[in-house]
């Protein structure tokens, strides 16, 4: 028998600086109006100085911890998902676990999945609760793209933002704000498409190895085409494995890539683009930052009315993609 799985609070954190499509076209060859019309990107946020991913992480842990009403002694695991954290090692999960004070002894790992990150770091938090070793788990997403863009590249850099945010997923008392299902795939097939190398040369006795561009690179184009494909049956599979049809899903929060995606997306499901959350315009994409982010807003916002069966989707490097289907009745303080 499967314990039942809540989000008990979800919060977010976004750096104060910004830098608007204007700011990027002081020093590159591009223009408010391409950024906005292929990408409905406005602004994006960026870390400035010492500002770290973890200070991200840890910041909307704390917003997410309080809106659940649960101290944080009483976590018993932390979970990242991050593909731009601060260091290889520690993790980011480490230092928050450090920051936050927590000298338990319980356990903290990164999870690698790109913008999917969060689906799967929320699909391996529900296994945990759902088979009883674990009764509240912080379920991080957080990425500092900036500082892994090539910034003279305007293919690229214009597309991404900095930020965090967070849940607290809990065993269901109550049986409110339930994970439905939670659904993850990879395709390693075409995993050179986005990438971020790592930075480091082979031992000085050896052959040297090819040198490659340590910044983000990406096929858009082919990201595009996978996004557009691949959305829409992850979103039908996630509601078919909660026992629910497309005519259920009451919203749509999605990894904020492309607003172009997101109507391409709403015409293959046959919905309408009105339940489909969008908020690209003001943080671009924060990877795996970008759905907890979205689902924050969309509640504060009062887009998400509760009751609700609230579907999240990622795609992204690896190539990975998935979603997760959550029944959202009364999400407390979120609640706009
Ligand atoms: O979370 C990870 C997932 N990533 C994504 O979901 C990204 C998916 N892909 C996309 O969103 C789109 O492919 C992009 C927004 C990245 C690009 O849009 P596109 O419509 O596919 O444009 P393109 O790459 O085909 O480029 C069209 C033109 C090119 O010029 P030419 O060759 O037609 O003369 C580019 O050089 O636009 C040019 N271009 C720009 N112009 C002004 C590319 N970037 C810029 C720019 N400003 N920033």
């Amino acid at each position: 028998m499967m314990i039942p799985v809540s989000i008990k609070g979800i919060g977010k954190y976004l750096p104060e600086k910004v830098i608007s499509n204007d700011d990027l076209s002081a020093i590159l060859d591009t223009n408010d109006e391409w950024i906005s019309s292929r990408t409905g990107i406005k602004e994006r946020r960026v870390v400035s100085g010492n500002e770290s991913a973890s200070e991200l992480a840890y910041k909307a842990s704390l917003n997410a911890l309080e809106n659940a009403g649960l101290d944080k002694t009483e976590l018993d695991m932390i979970i990242a998902a991050t593909s731009a954290p601060d260091h290889l090692y520690p993790s980011l999960s480490c230092e928050v676990l450090g920051k936050l004070g927590l000298g338990s002894g319980i356990p903290a790992f990164d999870v690698t999945a790109a913008c999917t990150g969060f689906v799967y770091a929320l699909g391996i938090a529900r296994s945990f609760v759902q088979t009883g070793q674990c009764k509240n788990i912080l379920v991080i997403g957080a990425d500092v793209h900036s500082r892994v863009l090539d910034w003279s590249d305007r293919a690229t850099c214009v597309l991404f933002g900095d930020g965090a945010g967070a849940m607290v997923v809990s065993k269901s008392d109550d049986a409110i704000n339930r994970v439905l299902s939670v659904k993850m795939h990879a395709n390693g097939a075409k995993s050179s498409e986005l990438k971020i190398p790592i930075a480091g040369k082979n031992c000085p006795l050896v052959e040297p190895r090819e040198e490659e561009p340590q910044f983000l690179s990406m096929n858009g184009r082919e990201i595009y085409k996978f996004a557009v494909n691949s959305v829409p049956a992850s979103v039908l599979e996630a509601l078919e494995d909660a026992g629910l049809t497309i005519a259920d899903m009451d919203y749509l929060v999605p990894h904020q890539a492309n607003v172009r995606i997101l109507d391409a997306v709403s015409d293959r499901l046959g919905i309408s683009r009105d339940i489909v959350f969008a908020n690209m315009d003001k943080y671009g994409n924060t990877s795996a930052a970008s759905i907890p982010i979205a689902l924050t807003e969309a509640l504060e916002s009062g887009f998400v009315k509760t009751p609700a069966n609230v579907v999240i989707s990622g795609f992204g490097a690896g190539l990975t993609w998935g979603s997760a289907v959550i029944r959202l009745e009364n999400m407390g303080k979120t609640n706009g």
